[in-house]
């Protein structure tokens, strides 16, 4: 397992390898739901790439970049269980040097949920994808369903800026109690953790509701909202009942796919959690 910082380094031993690449974007504090990514690439692809870069530009004034777990020495041997060819280790100076100014943007999906409420976020994301896709070269992408509307996002920017690589979404991980995994929950204490398991339950209860037939879009929201808020230390941004494809609210009686997703903070702490959800499938 190669550990490489320079852009430049990476470009030269990338130029060795050839055959399916793997690529595992993350920010690190790797937990099961990033492995799980790591996993799938090494099923699907000769070699892995994963990267472990926290992302300035998808941090807004005020939120917790300084604070973000940085454990690189646990997270290099979690990636030693599987076979990773390689491990990118950007820094700041290489990645946005004095004067950097290009972005990418993504316009439609990304101004509304997570991009409503992070207004600078998804434009952070798509640039540093971007720049990560231009200097891994790879086949395939992994991406976790956990953040749903990224993985829209990403899609639509590998088809539309035509970048020849497969994009393959894996499943959500959660803990034991539900609650799904992420690198933020570290900011949670055991107790906090059990009050944040309440969110994935408000989500199993809209789904059930699913399974048994309604289809008035409000209904499904409201029961979610209500168990949410049965929390006291639960403050919810928003409860969405959307569009799988384009992430536009549901007004209507639901009739096709549509993605179901929220977002809660506990403390300063804030956790997203989703499902997906097909009428015609009941599923
Ligand atoms: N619970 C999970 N299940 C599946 N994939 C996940 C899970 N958590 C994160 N991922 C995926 O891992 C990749 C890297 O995500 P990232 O490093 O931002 O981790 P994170 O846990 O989402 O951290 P944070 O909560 O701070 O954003 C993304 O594709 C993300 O969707
Ligand atoms: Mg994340």
């Amino acid at each position: 397992m190669k550990t490489i910082s320079r852009i430049s380094q990476f470009r030269e031993w990338r130029k060795g390898i050839s055959g399916s690449v793997g690529f595992v974007p993350t920010m690190g504090a790797l937990h099961d739901g990033h492995l799980s990514l790591v996993r799938k690439s090494n099923e699907v692809c000769k070699h892995t790439v994963v990267s472990i870069y926290v992302n300035p530009q998808q941090f807004a004034a005020g939120e917790d970049l300084e604070h973000y777990p940085r454990p690189l020495e646990k997270d290099l041997d979690k990636l030693d269980c599987f076979t990773v060819d390689g491990v990118f280790l950007p820094n700041n100076d290489n990645m946005y040097p004095e004067g950097f100014s290009t972005k990418v943007y993504e316009e439609h999906l990304s101004k509304v949920l997570e991009g409503n409420s992070r207004p600078s976020f998804f434009q952070g994301v798509t640039t540093v994808v971007a720049k990560l896709f231009n200097i891994v070269q790879p086949s395939h992408a992994f991406f976790g369903e956990k953040d749903a509307q990224q993985l829209a996002i990403i899609k639509k920017m590998v088809t539309e800026l035509n970048y020849p690589i497969e994009i393959i979404s894996c499943p959500l991980i959660r803990e034991e109690n539900g609650l799904a995994m992420s690198s933020r929950n570290a900011y949670l204490s055991d107790d906090e953790k059990k009050v944040a398991a309440h969110i994935y339950l408000a989500l199993q209860e809209g789904k059930n509701q699913l399974h048994s037939g309604v289809r008035d879009p409000q209904i499904i929201r409201n029961s979610i909202s209500k168990q949410i808020s049965a929390q006291p230390l639960l403050k919810i941004d928003y409860v969405s009942v959307a569009d799988a494809n384009h992430l536009s609210e549901i007004t209507e009686s639901i009739s096709g796919d549509i993605l179901v997703s929220v977002a809660v903070f506990l403390g300063k702490t804030r956790l997203i959690d989703n499902f997906s959800y097909s009428p015609s499938s009941n599923k």
